[in-house]
């Protein structure tokens, strides 16, 4: 079994993002800026939206959280957005998703000036990545190219096979691999859960990605041997062993996989998320590069 690190990776394309960084101040140019807002006190989301800020300040960025109550109405939540808009020294942000259930997230993402829209949430980003024009795509397809590209993995004429159709993954994960490109040129097959004979398409695919939710739902005999597997399931489960009662585990059984198995694999966690992160922060140096 050959493990893909994706917590590697994602700490050398950081180390490549300083370079750049410190290069632009050489040459008298700001640092990139990237904003993030949050609401609520989503424990996850919180960690997550951490864990950017910490990347910012380890590659060079400059970062800004604004975090606002869980009872924000979907007006404040717009007048933020609309500041961030209209702030010059921010080079691009994000607004942590899942939002409250009384937010329209959707209408949110649509007031994000698609400029500084380094998540790729928005209808004009979402809808050039669907026509193959330049934009900003979403982070964690985007990363999951990265580490298909740096670990030497040929794409071209694949089977790939993508469990999950949301706007976040699975959509976007379906035009990156089926385009005219490198890492690309893939057969793409995507899955959801209305799907037939499941286990007959995923054991057919040359790279799984598997991007559900559910924990330990890709069992070894869904995989081809020699496959490509690509985790981005984080669910928390129980897990008496741990001083907190529980701990993060992807949507593939990876721990029933016998080492023996020849393909990749990522591991949750230490995979994609990651890389998220990463590709988050090469989206906002383009920005500020705009
Ligand atoms: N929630 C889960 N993934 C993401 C992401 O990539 N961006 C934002 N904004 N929220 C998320």
């Amino acid at each position: 079994m050959h493990i893909i690190d994706g917590k590697a990776t994602s700490i050398a394309i950081q180390n490549e993002l300083k370079i750049a960084v410190d290069d632009r101040i050489k040459q008298g140019l700001k640092r990139p800026h990237l904003a993030a807002i949050i609401v609520g006190e989503n424990p996850a989301s919180r960690a997550y939206v951490g864990h950017k800020i910490k990347a910012c300040e380890y590659a060079g960025f400059e970062s800004t959280l604004v975090e606002l109550p869980q009872e924000t109405s979907d007006e404040a939540l717009k007048a933020e957005v609309t500041k961030l808009n209209n702030n010059s020294s921010i080079d691009g942000f994000i607004v942590q998703l899942p939002l409250p259930d009384h937010i329209d997230a959707q209408a949110i993402l649509e007031c994000v000036e698609p400029t500084k829209d380094v998540d790729g949430f928005h209808p004009v980003n979402a809808g050039k990545l669907s026509l193959g024009l330049p934009c900003f795509a979403p982070a964690t397809p985007s990363g999951i190219v990265e580490l298909l590209k740096r670990y030497g993995i040929e794409t071209e004429g694949k089977h790939a096979v993508i469990l999950g159709r949301s706007a976040i993954v699975g959509t976007p994960m379906t035009l990156l691999l089926s385009r005219n490109a490198n890492p690309g040129n893939c057969t793409v097959t995507m899955c959801h859960s209305r799907t037939q004979n499941l286990a007959d398409i995923t054991r057919s695919a040359d790279i799984l990605i598997a991007a559900i939710g559910k924990a330990h739902f890709v069992t070894p005999d869904m995989i081809k041997p020699g496959a490509v597997i690509i985790d981005v399931g984080i669910n928390r489960i129980e897990d008496a062993s741990r001083k907190s009662g529980s701990r993060l585990t992807g949507d593939v059984a990876m721990h029933l996989i016998d080492d023996q198995w020849g393909g990749h694999i990522t591991p949750v966690p230490g995979g994609v998320g990651p890389m998220t992160i990463a590709m988050l922060l090469k989206n906002t140096l383009e920005a500020a590069g705009k």
